[in-house]
């Protein structure tokens, strides 16, 4: 296993409308494994998540990618790490007012300028198949249940083949069978080496994927686990559960 650091929070604070939402926080995610981030809501996960993958900007510390400040990168150099690193937010937060098409080739567009129109529709096509999303593309989100949002979501993630994915409560709203599609998607890209690290409620979720158990309570890491100590241990795993679940 590849214990190298690929993204370090140091002494990272954050702090927004006058509160403080993480406190002096220090974790790094390592490549190429799966990491949960797990803990009570309102505990600080989306915000940790947002932090790593470059998002929002610490008010105190310093946020790495490969040894190198997010904040301070050139366009180019963020460019690069943006189409590395593909994020799936809580909410999905797809754009209100395009169609899911337009939503879909925005990345492709971005970070594949060159990229011949009807190889973005190749691409768009194969990741829906993927994702099993099988509706019309030329209408907007508002259209779409919470669940198919997140697979619209996931889509856009996937389209560029990040090796980085940045996860939050992902399999939320999904009916099972497309939460196991997700799940399988997920195993594959770890399988080929991606880095992943994610936000979930779901207990077999967390086992069958995280090699890590990162917990974040009051804006900060209360407790880290492998996966074989969280298997092990059945009361942080009641804990977890509880705290998870209020
Ligand atoms: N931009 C923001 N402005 C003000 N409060 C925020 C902001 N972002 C998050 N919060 C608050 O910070 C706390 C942690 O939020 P979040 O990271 O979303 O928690 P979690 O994902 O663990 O449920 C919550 O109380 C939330 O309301
Ligand atoms: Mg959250």
């Amino acid at each position: 296993m590849n214990e190298e650091p690929l993204i370090s929070l140091e002494n990272v604070t954050f702090a927004a409308q006058d509160k403080t939402i993480i406190r002096n926080l220090s974790y790094e995610i390592p490549a190429g494994i799966a990491t949960a981030f797990v803990g009570p809501s309102g505990g600080g996960k989306s915000t940790v998540l947002k932090l790593a993958a470059g998002l929002i900007v610490p008010s105190e510390g310093i946020v790495r990618f490969r040894g190198q400040e997010i904040a301070t990168m050139n366009r180019a150099k963020t460019l690069a790490f943006r189409k590395q690193a593909a994020f799936v937010f809580q909410d999905s937060a797809l754009w209100a007012n395009q169609s899911l098409r337009q939503i879909l080739e925005l990345p492709l567009k971005i970070h594949f300028p060159t990229m011949k129109a009807e190889e973005r529709t190749q691409r768009i096509v194969a990741v829906l198949a993927e994702t099993g999303y099988r509706k019309e593309l030329d209408i907007r989100p508002a259209a779409l249940s919470m669940g198919e949002q997140k697979l619209i979501a996931f889509a856009r993630a996937l389209v560029c083949q990040p090796t980085i994915l940045f996860l939050d409560e992902w399999t939320e709203s999904l009916d099972d069978n497309a939460a196991r599609r997700l799940v399988d998607i997920v195993q594959g890209k770890r399988q080929e080496g991606c880095t992943v690290a994610f936000v979930s409620h779901n207990i077999p979720v967390i086992r069958e994927l995280a090699e890590k158990i990162c917990i974040i309570e009051d804006g900060s890491v209360s407790r880290c686990v492998t996966a074989a100590e969280f298997a092990r241990d059945k009361t942080l795993a009641k804990t977890i559960e509880e705290g998870i679940t209020q």
